[in-house]
C-alpha cells in the first residue's frame, strides 16, 4: 500500500516499507548484492570521509549466522528468512584521532541509499537497531576503531501468514507518519 502523501512523491519513496514477512527461499544475485553495496558506497558524507564499513552475510553463510546470532530474539524470529543480513559499522575517529562527529549521520545516509536500491530491485530492506553490539563485535571480530550502528535485513516480501497474528496485523496496517505541519517548524507552504 502506497503512503498517503499530501502531494505525489517518487513512487520508490512512497512505496518503500519495512516488512518482516520475507521469503526464505530467495537468493539475491551477485549483481543485486553488488548493486546495493554500490548504492551505499556513493552516499554523500562529511568531507567525503565515508565512515561506513559493511559486513555482508548471505543466508546460511558464516557472516549471516554471526549477525543473526547478535539480533534481539524478536528480530531473529523473522530476520532469519532474509536473503542478506548486513551489519553497518562506522569509523568513530577521523584520521587525526579526533572524534568523527557525523559518522552516525553519514552511515544513515549510506543505509538510506542501500535500502532504496534494494527496493528499486524488487527487494525490501528492513533496518534493525535491536541487536547486541558486543555480541556482534565478538562474532564478527569487529576492529575496535569501528562501532556497530545498525543491521539491515534484505529480502523478498512474502505472505504475511508466516507471521504471528500481532505482527501480521502491523504489517498489513497502513504506514503512518506525523503530519507535515508537525515536523516543519517554519516555512510549510500553505
Ligand atoms: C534506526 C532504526 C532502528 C530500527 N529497529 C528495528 C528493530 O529492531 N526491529 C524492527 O522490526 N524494526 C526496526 N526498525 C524499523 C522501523 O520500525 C520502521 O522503519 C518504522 O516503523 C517505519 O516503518 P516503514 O519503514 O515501513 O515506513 C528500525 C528502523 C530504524 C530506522
Amino acid at each position: 500500500m502506497s503512503a498517503k502523501t499530501s502531494v505525489p512523491i517518487h513512487s520508490l519513496l512512497a512505496n518503500r516499507k519495512s516488512p518482516r514477512s520475507l521469503d526464505s527461499t530467495v537468493v539475491m544475485s551477485k549483481d543485486g548484492i553488488t548493486a546495493v553495496l554500490e548504492a551505499a558506497r556513493w552516499a554523500p558524507s562529511s568531507n567525503n570521509m565515508q565512515p561506513w564499513r559493511l559486513f555482508v552475510g548471505q543466508r546460511g553463510d558464516k557472516v549471516f549466522t554471526s549477525i543473526l546470532d547478535s539480533l534481539a530474539p524478536f528480530n531473529q524470529n523473522w530476520a532469519h528468512r532474509a536473503s542478506l543480513l548486513i551489519l553497518v559499522a562506522g569509523t568513530t575517529k577521523r584520521q587525526d584521532g579526533s572524534d568523527h562527529g557525523s559518522y552516525l549521520y553519514d552511515c544513515g545516509l549510506a543505509v538510506s541509499q542501500l535500502s532504496l536500491e534494494a527496493h528499486a530491485r524488487g527487494f525490501v530492506a528492513h533496518q534493525m537497531g535491536g541487536f547486541d553490539k558486543e555480541k556482534a563485535i565478538t562474532n564478527l571480530s569487529i576492529d575496535s576503531v569501528l562501532a556497530p550502528v545498525i543491521v539491515i535485513a534484505i529480502g523478498k516480501q512474502s505472505g504475511i501468514e508466516q507471521l504471528e497474528e500481532a505482527l501480521a496485523e502491523r504489517e498489513s496496517a497502513p504506514r503512518e507518519r506525523k503530519a507535515l505541519s508537525e515536523i516543519v517548524v517554519q516555512g510549510l507552504p500553505n
